[in-house]
């Protein structure tokens, strides 16, 4: 059960296995449950299917529960009912048409519904559903074509369609087609609803744009002596022309096996990207793998399947969040997988060419779902200091990321937050603009302020070399965080964070970095996370964070209180979702990711970093199920893992990583377009020698807790020894503040 990007080869579920290769390793039920066994609550939400490196086809089962706290983003669950396999998903939504047997033993049916659609009992926002549908098939029955619309999610799309060709390899007895009410489904009313058989060769739900068509599809019988039948469907956003091209190109021939072991070789070059001579622990090999395989799910390559528009730059759809994929996992494809970062960038840029903005948040062909700042801006400038080219036109990437900066999006007065927009740019940003920070008249308005103090980082990096003039003004933007910051608010005996603030100068005494009052979330001062955790997220000046918070050795307090066991009391996020432990840094959610490498940024602290790493590893990751903290986000949190086991962090939107210390004794990774080999090696002077004593960097004696993208862009070689106790190696410069810049407050 192999597709190629567009295509899908049903058969017989046995999914044949290569010889000791990487991709054995991979396990797609890593991230599938929760912390209660058997359930899929607080999960990691990977889509366990069948699916080729960044494919357009996802086919999964699709499992209801009927409990609106449970969303099976991505089809599966471990538990419920299984009401179809769908072809696409993403891997932490939706969508669309396919097979489901009745249950009578001795006939054989193939039921393709095209108005089955994945529910999403509990998304407020994320509610979908099918609208409208036709499906015609040829007079043998032995093909079939039609399109299904669809409408909601995250995007409120207001109706997208999927074109699809199906093909089975036996000649069924008879088909019918079949329309039915428009009724929901998942309700009484829809469970009893009754088909009415057509004996015509087409049905259609309603006109074309209606939206509460009714229900289509076709049953096909085979005949009882029929054992074995296979079916390829395909499927495209632009026509069922090209759904049925995609077959013949892409799969023209009746042999699984083929399908299967080309997938898999799909696989294993995307897993060769990293490579590890250290067979010993197979624990680690599946974490690590599966880590990588998830990493290569999202956002999904439409490529010559634009719907809105034609183009001959590369397209990419289910963005699903930019918010989460921001912070680590771009800059891991910028580095292994850097063909897909230059296709995803220039889609982004070819986004706001045709649509006015670049997304955060993007399925079913539309914009939505802004969680904070316009996290574009990262991505690329993120790539931009890279010198990431290919093809992306810069002038444009920076009129976008300007875009974002400088014109007010419209509000579309979403019920989360109907102060701005939540599908586009900055919804905050008329208070940016006037202030330099967010009033809380702005939900989320200090998560918010220190995002847009990132996003304007970003812009400025940009600037720089694009439209040198914008440049200061930029960078001085970026310090907004500063007006903020709270010196005397004192939260478990540290003092000085980032806290609301009106606009006639006056806070909230109520506000308390610690807690999440109600939720943080759309409606808080904060999203998805504690005042405490953002306090942290300012990169591009740890110069000023540092110095605001009384000095190194009151930092290093700080980080270390962020470590301990209990200090969290209370849930973040929408019930207990998003929050994972119960320390104020949280494993289970993206604002907190960088926070454990922090210690680098201190003089000889390097150590501790390497300490958190393993000991979050230890606790939160495993080869099973379970073994995600919480919501993988497009693989986001795989990504996390898969940095820290190779023992680097990158620094978004600069050209630099921090140095960990890696997991494996060697690993060869292919860096850039042309695939240069980095070379990492580990020498342990004793079993579980975790602490950097020495590092060379391409044969140079290295004491810098940092390196630059320059010196492993081309490849090159890390060797490490590590030791069991820490050691002060790291007297070097200390990683840098290129942001720094201190706002005059009496101003
Ligand atoms: C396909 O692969 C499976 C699993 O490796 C094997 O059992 C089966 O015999 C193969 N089928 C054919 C037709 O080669
Ligand atoms: C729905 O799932 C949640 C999380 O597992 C659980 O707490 C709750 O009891 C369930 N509700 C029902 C009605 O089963
Ligand atoms: C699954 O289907 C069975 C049989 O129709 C039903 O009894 C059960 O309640 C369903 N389970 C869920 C979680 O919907
Ligand atoms: C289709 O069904 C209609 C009504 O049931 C009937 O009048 C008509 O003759 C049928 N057409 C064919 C080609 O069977
Ligand atoms: C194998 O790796 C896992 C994950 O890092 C770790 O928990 C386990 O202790 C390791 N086993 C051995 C024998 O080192
Ligand atoms: C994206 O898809 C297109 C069309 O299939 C293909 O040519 C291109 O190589 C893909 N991009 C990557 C990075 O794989
Ligand atoms: C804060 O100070 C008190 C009193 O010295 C101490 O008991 C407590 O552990 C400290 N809390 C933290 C988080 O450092
Ligand atoms: C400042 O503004 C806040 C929010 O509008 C208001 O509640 C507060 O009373 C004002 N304080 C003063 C001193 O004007
Ligand atoms: C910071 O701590 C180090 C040792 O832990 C000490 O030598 C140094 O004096 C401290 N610095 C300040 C400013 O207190
Ligand atoms: C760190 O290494 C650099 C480059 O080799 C060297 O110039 C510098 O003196 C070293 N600093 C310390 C404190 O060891």
């Amino acid at each position: 059960m192999l597709p190629k990007s567009n295509t899908v080869l049903l058969a017989v579920l046995a999914a044949g296995r290569a010889s000791a290769q990487l991709h054995k390793y991979v396990d797609p039920f890593i991230g599938t449950q929760g912390t209660v066994p058997g359930t899929g609550y607080n999960g990691g939400n990977v889509f366990p299917g069948a699916v080729v490196p960044f494919g357009m086809v996802k086919l999964g089962p699709d499992v209801a529960t009927f409990n609106s706290s449970i969303g099976a983003n991505a089809g599966y669950l471990p538990d419920g009912n299984v009401t179809a396999f769908s072809l696409t998903h993403v891997s932490a939504m939706l969508v669309s048409s396919n097979t489901f047997l009745p249950e009578h033993a001795s006939e054989s049916h193939v039921l393709v519904d095209v108005s089955h659609y994945l529910p999403s009992f509990g998304g407020g926002n994320q509610a979908q559903w099918y609208t409208n549908g036709e499906i015609q098939a040829s007079t043998d029955g032995t093909t079939y074509k039609g399109w299904g619309a669809y409408r909601g999610t995250f995007s409120h799309i207001p109706n997208y369609k999927i074109y699809f060709c199906g093909r089975f390899d036996h000649d069924p007895e008879s088909y019918k087609l079949f329309t039915g009410p428009y009724t929901d489904p998942y309700t009484p009313a829809g469970l009893n609803a009754q088909p009415t058989f057509s004996n015509k060769s087409s049905v259609r739900g309603g006109p074309e744009y209606y939206q509460y068509g009714k229900r289509v599809g076709a049953v096909f019988t085979f005949p009882s002596d029929c054992k074995k039948l296979q079916s390829k469907v395909g499927i495209s956003f632009k026509s069922t022309d090209n759904a049925c091209g995609y077959i013949d190109e892409e799969v023209p021939h009746w042999n699984f096996n083929k399908t299967v072991s080309e997938a898999e070789d799909d696989w294993e070059k995307v897993m060769k990207t990293i490579t590890t001579t250290d067979f010993k622990n197979d624990t680690r090999l599946q974490m690590f793998y599966t880590g990588l395989y998830h990493t290569h799910l999202m956002p999904t390559n439409r490529t010559g399947e634009n719907a809105n528009w034609e183009t001959a730059e590369p397209s990419y759809d289910d963005y699903f969040a930019i918010w989460d994929t921001f912070r680590c996992l771009n800059s891991l494809w910028t580095l292994i997988a850097t063909d897909h970062s230059i296709g995803m960038i220039r889609s982004l840029i070819d986004i706001w060419r045709h649509e006015q903005f670049m997304p955060d948040g993007r399925s079913g062909n539309a914009n939505g779902q802004v969680q904070g700042g316009s996290n574009s801006d990262n991505v690329l400038a993120d790539a931009f200091v890279k010198g990431l080219t290919g093809g992306i036109n810069w002038k444009d990437g920076y009129a976008a990321m300007k875009t974002n900066a400088e014109l007010i999006p419209w509000n579309n007065y979403d019920t989360g937050d109907p102060t701005g927009s939540t599908l586009e740019g900055r919804g905050a940003l008329s208070d940016w603009l006037q202030y330099g920070y967010l009033t809380p008249y702005f939900d989320r308005s200090v998560s918010r302020t220190i995002e847009y103090s990132l996003n304007d980082f970003a812009v400025s990096q940009v600037a720089k070399k694009v439209s040198p003039h914008d440049y200061q003004k930029y960078l001085k933007r970026s310090a907004g965080w500063q007006h903020q910051w709270d010196p005397s608010l004192k939260s478990k005996n540290f003092s000085g964070f980032v806290a609301p603030l009106f606009s006639n100068g006056t806070r909230d005494p109520s506000y308390d970095p610690a807690v999440c009052p109600g939720y943080c979330e759309f409606g808080g001062y904060t999203y998805e996370a504690l005042g405490w955790e953002y306090t942290w997220t300012v990169p591009f000046d740890m110069k000023s964070l540092i110095k605001f918070m009384g000095g190194p050795n009151t930092t290093e307090r700080r980080l270390d209180a962020m470590f301990i066991p209990g200090l969290k009391t209370g849930g973040v996020g929408s019930g207990s979702l998003n929050g994972v432990g119960n320390t104020l840094f949280n494993p289970g959610n993206e604002p907190s990711f960088a926070t454990p490498f922090l210690y680098n940024y201190l003089p000889q602290r390097q150590h501790k970093s390497v300490m958190r790493s393993r000991e979050i590893l230890d606790a939160y990751y495993s080869n099973g199920p379970s073994g995600l903290p919480g919501n993988s986000d497009s693989g986001a949190v795989d990504s996390w893992m898969i940095w820290s086991m190779v023992g680097l962090y990158p620094v978004v939107t600069q050209p630099i990583y921090l140095i960990l210390a890696p997991m494996f004794t060697n690993i060869e990774m292919k860096v850039g377009v042309e695939g240069k080999l980095l070379k990492i090696s580990v020498h342990h002077q004793s079993d579980n020698a975790m602490y950097v004593q020495s590092l060379k960097i391409n044969g140079k004696k290295w004491n810098k807790s940092w390196l630059s993208h320059d010196d492993i862009a081309n490849g090159g070689t890390l060797e490490f020894v590590l030791g069991k106790e820490p050691k002060a190696w790291d007297t070097g410069e200390l990683p840098p503040s290129p942001g720094h810049y201190t706002i005059d407050k009496s101003a």
